[in-house]
């Protein structure tokens, strides 16, 4: 009998330790043998490995992090691809590996279904860009973390009849802005699935102030094109993975000269990763953790375990990583009512 693999790859978000213990406990009530792979998929390219026991995920569930680490090294890119990771698979007669990953991560754990190793999704990333589940893990903490954060720079901002422009994360997609600005009610949410126009914005702002209220919080995700049209970026980091971040400076510098109000940039950074997860993504780790389970025991591979309405799904892996979950603009829409 064959043993069940589980990692977690790409950034750290809160909720992975719950999702791995739901894993483990599943499995190992079932009788199966879980070896833990530590640092994404480095674990098996030649990297560490520890068998994993249910006392192994006692006290886990309400901590940040992840138990076995992560990373962003990928077989294909960093190695040959299944070759980089065949040995390991045979000498630990692993057959089957849970992959906890966010968008690239689950895209490589696609393209290894194809080429011959049985892999199970579970979709996590604060930025909540996967498709095909309601909500990814993470999410829900990061967006508590940015509300909390907006209520504190509210205010200062107001105190100091300041603009605050304050990024958060999200590459490709707007969700935690748009959930926490709507949440901490902002005066403006900037994404990247919206063009921003910065005369307009400058012009709402003025007139904001004009009627008294003077300070605003603007939200913006890292991956807005800022006024310069481009996305702010400080290159590639050791994994050539292009590290995005820094338009608040930019929107805040063009705030200031448009409006001649005081602005300042607070970048939120890994402040939204780190920490325990809130109830919603310890149930949620736990719910997806368990699914993922149950889908090896019953031979399953190929699937990712969702979020749809209150019900644990499985999609097709293949299809959900090649359907990005973006914003549907007409949610920026709506909150706008409250931009004023
Ligand atoms: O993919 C999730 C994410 O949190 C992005 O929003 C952010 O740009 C990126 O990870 C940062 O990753 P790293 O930890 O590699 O700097």
């Amino acid at each position: 009998m064959g043993f069940v693999g589980v990692l977690t790859a790409g950034g750290d978000c809160p909720g992975l330790n719950a999702a791995i213990r739901g894993v483990v406990t599943r499995l190992t009530a079932a009788g199966k043998g879980v070896v833990g792979i530590e640092s994404g998929w480095e674990g098996l390219m030649g990297g560490t490995t520890r068998p994993l026991t249910r006392d192994d995920v006692r006290g886990v569930l309400g901590r940040g992090g992840t138990i076995l680490g992560t990373s962003r090294r990928d077989p294909y890119v960093h190695g040959d691809g299944f070759d980089s990771v065949r040995e390991a698979i045979e000498r630990l007669d692993i057959e089957c590996v849970v992959v906890i990953g966010g968008d690239g991560s689950l895209r490589t754990a696609a393209q290894l279904q194809t080429d011959g190793l049985p892999v199970i999704g579970v979709p996590k990333t604060i930025d909540n860009d996967i498709g095909h589940t309601d909500v990814s893990l993470g999410f829900h903490t990061a967006v508590q973390i940015v509300v909390d954060a907006i209520d504190r720079l509210t205010t200062t901002a107001e105190s100091h009849n300041r603009i605050m422009v304050v990024e958060v994360m999200g590459r490709t997609a707007g969700w935690i802005a748009y959930a926490a600005g709507m949440a901490g009610g902002a005066e403006a949410i900037l994404i990247p699935e919206v063009d921003v126009d910065f005369e307009e914005l400058a012009r709402r702002i003025e007139t904001r102030h004009g009627h008294g209220h003077d300070y605003s919080v603007v939200v913006v995700a890292e991956g807005t094109p800022g006024p310069s049209g481009s996305v702010s970026s400080t290159g590639p980091d050791p994994y050539g993975f292009n590290r995005i971040g820094g338009v608040s400076e930019s929107v805040a510098t063009r705030l200031e000269r448009l409006t001649g109000f005081e602005a300042r940039p607070v970048i939120l950074g890994y402040l939204q990763r780190g920490g325990s997860p809130t109830a919603f993504d310890r149930i949620l780790g736990s719910r997806f953790g368990l699914a993922a389970a149950s889908l090896a025991l019953d031979g399953q591979s190929g699937m990712m375990v969702a979020l749809h309405g209150d019900e644990i799904a499985t999609v097709d892996l293949a299809v959900a990583v090649g359907e990005p979950r973006h914003l549907d603009p007409a949610r920026l829409q709506e909150a706008s009512w409250f931009f004023a």
